[in-house]
């Protein structure tokens, strides 16, 4: 079976996870330490704070910058639930403006048009792996005095012009999930290189504790631990190596779906590294199977596939019943309606790719 996640473990990890048992440190010690500076130092952003898990870390990102009751935050509604819930957290709403549907990434023209006094900062995600246009975004920041916040779980080496997201905006967050470009079983990180965000991170992370039992403000538990850095430390060693191998698998992928009618590979933007966490591909009536079919078809097959996303959030449960719709967002619900996401990752073969594009080629 070519299952649409698998991570590559047990090379460094093991001799990781053991020097930690060994020293009997587990919980958040030097080794968070060492893979903070290890992170901060690869993204290219002066602070980087180790954190639970990524909806963990985009929370503490969302109080770092002062986000409260009142204040609107604009990102996508074609996400993860945590990119908007990390904005009710704060008891604030969360703002949505379509999406440009080649990219699947937040357009920064719907954007303005959802800017209001209450707006406190806009919320791209660098959905699949491929950077959001990070210089509109950037540029409206500026002009509206707005807080940017990437949201990078899904995007760890990808570069915009260049330069890794996260060290663009004002914070950046990276979720470690185990699906994830690299892994600490849960784990995330805030990176940032303001000082003064990077303190209050810290302070969110660990219950609001400037010095041992000195609580300055509502915090949490949501350190890291020795073991999750450990097995992040040898996985950060291999991302680079994982990433190109997953922009070869999209290549080959995309070389083949380009001459299949009906089916529309992912659209890579210029000037940007897109790290392929997800193969995300459309499928259109002129095609002669229904998404449905097709994904049973690969199934039989034995090639594991997904949806990133049936459900647009804004028309989520709880989105609707807190007075949320779906009206406006006629692109992110074409994608939600069309998308599925095929088998990308660095353990996908030149063999899996040709079974997945003789499948294809009905
Ligand atoms: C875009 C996005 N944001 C945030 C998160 C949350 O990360 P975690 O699962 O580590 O809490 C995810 C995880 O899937 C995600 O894809």
């Amino acid at each position: 079976m070519v299952h649409i996640a698998n991570p590559i473990l047990k090379n460094g990890e093991l001799e990781g996870i053991k020097e930690v048992l060994d020293s009997g440190m587990l919980a958040q010690g030097e080794v968070v330490a060492d893979f903070e500076e290890e992170f901060a130092d690869y993204v290219g952003a002066s602070y980087a704070k180790a954190i639970a898990n990524g909806t963990a870390a985009l929370d503490v990102a969302m109080k770092a910058i002062g986000v409260k009751e009142g204040d609107e935050v604009i990102t996508s509604p074609f996400s993860f639930i945590a990119s908007a819930n990390c904005v009710l957290f704060q008891g604030a709403r969360p703002v949505f403006a379509d999406i440009r549907k080649e990219t699947f990434n937040l357009d920064p023209d719907k954007v303005q048009e959802k800017i209001t006094d209450d707006t406190k900062a806009i919320l791209p995600i660098h959905l699949f792996g491929q950077p959001a246009d990070m210089k509109a975004f950037k540029d409206i920041a500026e002009d509206h005095d707005l807080f940017l916040v990437e949201d990078c779980a899904q995007a760890h080496g990808a570069e915009f012009d260049g330069r890794k997201v996260g060290s663009i905006g004002d914070i950046g967050t990276f979720s470690f999930y185990p699906t994830k470009n690299m892994t600490t079983g849960e784990g995330g990180m805030v990176v940032t290189d303001e000082e003064e965000l990077s303190e209050k991170a810290d302070l969110v992370r660990d219950h609001g504790q400037s010095e041992k039992y000195s609580h300055d403000v509502l915090g949490y538990n949501f350190r890291m631990t020795n073991i999750a850095a450990a097995i992040g430390r040898a996985q950060l060693d291999r991302l680079e190596e994982w990433n190109e191998k997953r922009i070869d698998n999209a290549e080959k992928l995309s070389s083949g779906i380009k001459d299949i009618e009906g089916l529309v590979a992912p659209k890579v933007e210029d000037d940007v590294k897109h790290v392929f966490h997800q193969y995300v591909i459309k499928v259109e009536e002129e095609y002669p199977l229904d998404r449905e079919e097709l994904r049973e078809r690969l199934h039989e097959n034995d090639i594991g596939t997904a949806i990133h996303y049936p459900k647009i959030i804004p028309e989520q449960p709880l989105y609707k019943e807190n007075g949320f719709s779906g009206d406006g967002y006629e692109n992110a619900k074409e994608c939600a309606e069309k998308v599925f996401s095929l088998p990308i990752h660095p353990k996908v073969s030149e063999s899996d790719i040709r079974k997945m594009l003789n499948i294809l080629e009905v």
